[in-house]
């Protein structure tokens, strides 16, 4: 029998979940009997809890498809947010930022089942938020936060912020898929999509990773150049570890591919530390590295 198809969520987002809720139990236990301010930051909160809603339906994440059964086993999937706040030892204050005007009157209504934790929500844009947020004086405070868009609405002038505070450890979830449906075959991408990917990487030699090019005679003898596409998995993760090794001191090496039911890569787990001390840097890798195990 076949199954009906839902979108959004898969066993990859129990996946996600797991890897960043590990990190932040290790990261807290690690610092419990430091005086740093811990603080955790989800930038693309939701409400809390895994949604499964047809309204999510983003055309270019139609491919976000996962059986029946899959669905139900998620619907009952607690989300970072909330996942966050039941961390043992927990967080000093918490930051959750969205930018849809309900799912943060959702995340308000947190503060009342968990009235021991500091909880503010922050309604608009991500980028904006962070921007805002990392300018303030991060001297004594540590901090975890968590990227995970519908899309590729992380700028990397975001995350150049966050490597600048010397004090934010991110997890990033990285949409692969998304990026390789823009990277046409023939390498023919119109400018408005290219603006969008050189946003992501945070530089446009991209298409000397992610393209080829070679020449070839044509039937009337003549050289042709033909462009091939070269990027896939492999690649694109090589690529993007390197870009965020110029930002950040400490990236993981091992980031999760996490795939959909049928085996189709997704999205790319990223984590990477921008405190720049040896001991740090040692620590939040030793935890990242393990949570991330061997992928
Ligand atoms: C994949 S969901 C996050 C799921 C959440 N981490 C969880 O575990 O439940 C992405 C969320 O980001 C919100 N969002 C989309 N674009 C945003 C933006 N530019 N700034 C802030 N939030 C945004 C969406 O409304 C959605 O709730």
């Amino acid at each position: 029998m076949r199954s009906r198809k839902k979108t959004f969520g898969g066993s990859w987002t129990a996946e996600k979940l797991a890897c960043v809720r590990d990190y932040l139990i290790g990261f807290n236990l690690a610092l419990r009997n430091q005086s740093f301010e811990r603080v955790y930051i989800d930038a693309f909160a939701g409400t809390g809890y895994v949604e499964l809603r047809q309204e999510d339906k983003h055309r270019q994440y139609s491919f976000l498809e996962v059986t029946e059964s899959e669905a139900e086993a998620e619907a009952f999937l607690k989300g970072s947010a909330l996942q966050a706040l039941e961390v043992d030892p927990p967080f000093h204050r918490f930051i959750f930022i969205e930018k849809s005007p309900r799912r943060a009157k959702e995340l308000q209504q947190l503060q009342a089942s968990h009235p021991h934790r500091r909880i503010e929500t922050l309604k608009g844009d991500a980028n904006v938020r962070l921007t805002g947020l990392c300018s303030e004086r991060w001297q004594g405070r540590r901090a975890v936060c968590f990227l995970d868009p519908f899309g590729m609405a992380v700028s990397w002038d975001t995350l150049e912020v966050i490597a600048e505070t010397h004090s934010i450890d991110v997890w990033y979830l990285f949409p692969l898929m998304g990026v390789t449906r823009l990277l046409r075959n023939d390498g023919d991408i119109g400018a408005p999509l290219r603006k969008r990917l050189t946003k992501l990487f945070g530089a446009n030699d991209w298409e000397d990773h992610f393209y080829s090019t070679f020449t070839q005679g044509s039937l009337f003898g003549d050289d042709v150049e033909l462009i091939q596409k070269t990027a896939g998995v492999k690649r694109i993760r090589a690529y993007f570890l390197e870009r965020l090794r110029t930002l950040f001191p400490a990236v993981a090496r091992n980031p999760k591919l996490l795939c959909n039911a049928r085996g189709t890569p997704l999205f790319l787990l990223f984590f990477a530390a921008s405190n720049p001390s040896p001991k740090a840097k040692r620590l939040a890798l030793r935890i990242a590295e393990n949570v991330l195990g061997s992928s």
